[in-house]
């Protein structure tokens, strides 16, 4: 079994050049199988709202939720490095209530770090996290819990001038102390730059391959998520029609009586089944009589 990850480690990592391999999972058994497979890293997002939920969005998603959810990713995956996703309005109102949440992810699922949106717009917020001993990811570029205010799930910084602002964001993200940054749906040449420019390591989901390591969301990369596909994503397998494929042969095992078959079965034990036909034959009979 392969060692657990420390913040240290990410960061000789990105000197050394040795990618670093991220993916959200949300459940016991899924954590497992990333813990087995060997990943570096894992997201408890807040995508769990539209993954497991069947959210419109990540919008409603609450704390309790989020601590649910990384709990039993803790639990899965107990040598990997989690971090807690910090959902909407558990830090956007103040810095008090950003660390009150933050450490709730620490004292209640044990997660190593966790992350929120922003760039400088939540510099306030990542420093009094940080500040509370607790390690932060900063996530810039398209940010889906303010879509609404970048018009939609939009690709950010293709012009020069929007460009110039997300290398304000990471600038500001680690001028507040974050230990890492998630670039998301940016041009690779702009996340390449911001790579280059920062001393903490840097993540692309969506930004490239020019940079420390990779996050992909786990339902995309299995093809679970039915909603939509992002541009940015790789498919590995379709777990939802092997999963739909089962089910319809089981649907039809069972309407055709092919299932159960006697090997699924318990029987009676040796010399049982016919004290039990004698037991029920008298109670027939007694049944009978009164
Ligand atoms: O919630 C999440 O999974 C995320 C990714 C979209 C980066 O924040």
């Amino acid at each position: 079994m392969a060692t657990k990850k420390a913040i240290h480690d990410f960061y000789q990592m990105k000197k050394t050049k040795e990618k670093v391999t991220w993916l959200t999972s949300y459940d016991f058994p899924t954590a497992q199988f990333a813990e087995e497979a060997g990943l570096d890293m894992i997201l408890v997002g807040d995508s769990l709202g539209m993954c497991v939920y069947g959210y419109k969005s990540t919008v409603p998603v609450t704390m309790d939720q989020c601590i649910v959810h990384c709990d039993a990713v803790r639990r899965g995956a107990p040598n990997t490095f989690v971090i807690g996703d910090m959902p909407f309005m558990s830090y956007q109102a103040s810095d008090t209530d950003a660390v009150l949440n933050a450490g709730r992810f620490l004292k209640e699922a044990d997660v190593d770090a966790v992350k929120l949106e922003g760039g400088t717009r939540v510099a306030s917020r990542i420093r009094a996290i940080v500040d509370a001993g607790i390690l932060v990811v900063g996530h810039i570029g398209l940010t889906p819990q303010s879509s609404g205010i970048l018009g939609g799930h939009k690709a950010q910084g293709r012009t020069a001038d929007a460009a110039a602002l997300v290398v304000e964001d990471a600038l500001a993200v680690e001028k507040a102390g974050a230990q890492m940054l998630l670039v998301e749906a940016v041009p690779p040449e702009v996340c390449a730059h911001i790579a280059g420019i920062l001393s903490i390591p840097v993540y692309s989901i969506g930004a490239g391959v020019d940079c420390d390591g990779q996050l992909l969301i786990v339902s995309d990369l299995i093809g679970q998520f039915q909603a939509f596909t992002p541009k940015f994503v790789k498919k590995y397998c379709d777990v939802a029609t092997i999963i739909t494929d089962a089910m319809k042969a089981y649907c039809t095992d069972v309407r055709t009586g092919s299932f159960p078959e006697d090997k699924h079965c318990y029987h009676m034990l040796e010399g049982e089944e016919e004290k039990f036909a004698a037991q029920m034959k008298a109670r027939a009979a007694k049944d009978k009589d009164s």
